[in-house]
């Protein structure tokens, strides 16, 4: 099929290469020229594991043209859904703005699928700016997790898709391989919206509430690893999402929370678990901040390695990661940083967002990050350390992650706070 796909970020540009291997003729559309022109010379504007591969094999069409998509039969809407400027619900101005670009376009009986993830009742509220008789709307929403896109994209649990009628469904399900039949789940558009934010809103409230947990282990002599362990061997509860960290970041999690939130309080719902889930998650980076703080040495000049930028191993997006939060926090209170993590567009990134600040200092090298430290902060997995190779001035760690080994480096002299284990 031919298929447009409006927004060539971290879920549109999987998409497009994905559904391009399956054997459709895709052309990505982005505004930016600059993501386009890369695009076109085989630049990726993210990092994404085997998504290099696709764009080097994958025959697909890159333009800023939107009029290009006039001869598609399916459109995949993907642009961003941030949190607008109230701080809570979701901005759809670049959604509106496709909107309107479509509405003076020559479509005809063309399926406009929505992937990005929009409060129930936008697929209407686009359909009402196309003004156009002839097409079908479809919410077509992405579960594909950053680090892992092509794999989810081409492995997913399940495939959602919320129509008018049937025929539409058809169609999209005839993108994808024979094989992947049994992955559909057909229904309306309002319920396949709201399944987008209540999922990330469940999976947010059981990290929260293993983080919640692994609070208690700390108190306890409980650890946390154990416990996440026998809890996940009940298959009603499932062991994936029950591990402790620092609190959930990026670039959903923490909006759609917010925007789901906003959404219930709007029709008059309130919906306290979810509120608490984003309080506690703010809360807990600010709290962990606090910790490293109050076991500093109480001197001027302290430094501290953050090891881990993005908001979790295997990107480059940095978008509410609880290392910025952390921080920012530290900085506040003159210590200074050494930032290091093993995606170089993770560091370019929280170099250009701290571009003004003359106390962190971005290190390419996790030996030389920890070099001469007070304390050594683990934010996420994608760090391995040489610990017989660093020398830091202080032996002080913080594993936010709960991956080290706390009895060796106890043995090699250091204290260590791991998450979830007593101190
Ligand atoms: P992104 O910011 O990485 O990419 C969005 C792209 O859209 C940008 O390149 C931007 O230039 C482009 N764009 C904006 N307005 C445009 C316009 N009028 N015409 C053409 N291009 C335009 O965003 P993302 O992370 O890919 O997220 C997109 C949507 O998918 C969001 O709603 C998000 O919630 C949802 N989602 C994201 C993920 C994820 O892992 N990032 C997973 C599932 C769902
Ligand atoms: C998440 C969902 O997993 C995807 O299904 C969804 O499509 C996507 O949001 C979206 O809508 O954008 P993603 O944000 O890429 O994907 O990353 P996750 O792997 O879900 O991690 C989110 C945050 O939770 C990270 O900060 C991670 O470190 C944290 N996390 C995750 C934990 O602290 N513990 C866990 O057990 C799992």
């Amino acid at each position: 099929m031919k298929i447009g796909i409006i927004g060539t970020g971290y879920v549109g540009l999987p998409a497009g290469l994905c559904l391009s291997k399956f054997g459709n003729d895709v052309i990505c559309i982005d505004k930016n020229e600059k993501i386009i022109n890369n695009l076109k010379n085989k630049i990726s504007p993210i990092y994404e594991q085997g998504l290099q591969e696709l764009l080097n094999t994958e025959k697909v069409n890159y333009t800023t043209d939107i009029k290009t998509v006039e001869n598609c039969e399916l459109i995949i809407i993907a642009v961003g859904t941030p949190t607008g400027e109230d701080g809570v619900s979701a901005d759809l101005t670049y959604i509106y703005d496709v909107a309107n670009e479509l509405s003076k376009l020559k479509l005809n009986n063309t399926i406009i699928a929505i992937k990005s993830t929009v409060p129930v009742g936008t697929n209407d509220k686009v359909k009402e700016i196309i003004n156009n008789s002839s097409i079908k709307m479809a919410s077509y929403p992405e579960f594909l997790r950053e680090g892992y896109a092509i794999y989810d994209f081409m492995c997913p649990d399940r495939i959602i898709i919320g129509v008018e009628d049937f025929a539409t469904a058809d169609r999209i399900k005839s993108i994808y391989p024979k094989a992947f039949a049994g992955k559909f789940i057909v229904t309306d558009i309002k319920s396949t919206e709201l399944i987008k934010y209540a999922s990330n809103a469940f999976l947010a409230i059981k990290i929260n509430y293993i983080n919640e947990i692994a609070n208690i282990c700390e108190k306890v002599g409980a650890n946390i690893e154990l416990v996440a362990k026998g809890m996940g061997a009940d298959s009603r509860i499932g062991n994936k999402f029950l591990k402790a960290g620092a609190g959930y970041g990026g670039s959903c999690f923490p909006k759609d929370t917010r925007a789901l939130l906003q959404l219930a309080l709007n029709e008059g719902v309130d919906m306290p678990l979810v509120r608490a889930t984003i309080i506690e998650n703010e809360e807990r980076k600010i709290e962990l901040a606090y910790k490293i703080l109050n076991n500093l040495p109480n001197e001027v000049g302290c430094r501290v390695a953050i090891l881990g930028l993005a908001f979790k191993e295997n990107t480059d997006d940095c978008r509410e990661s609880a290392s910025t939060v952390i921080i920012k926090t530290l900085l506040k209170n003159n210590v200074r940083i050494n930032a290091f993590d093993v995606n170089e567009g993770a560091r370019k990134r929280i170099e250009r967002s701290f571009n003004n600040d003359e106390y962190i200092y971005i290190q390419d090298n996790v030996t030389k990050a920890c070099e001469g430290v007070d304390a050594i902060v683990i934010m996420n997995d994608g760090s391995p350390i040489k610990w017989n190779e660093i020398n830091p001035c202080n032996k002080l760690i913080f594993d936010f992650r709960g991956i080290i080994d706390k009895k060796y480096l106890e043995g090699l002299g250091y204290k260590v706070f791991k998450i979830g284990v007593k101190d």
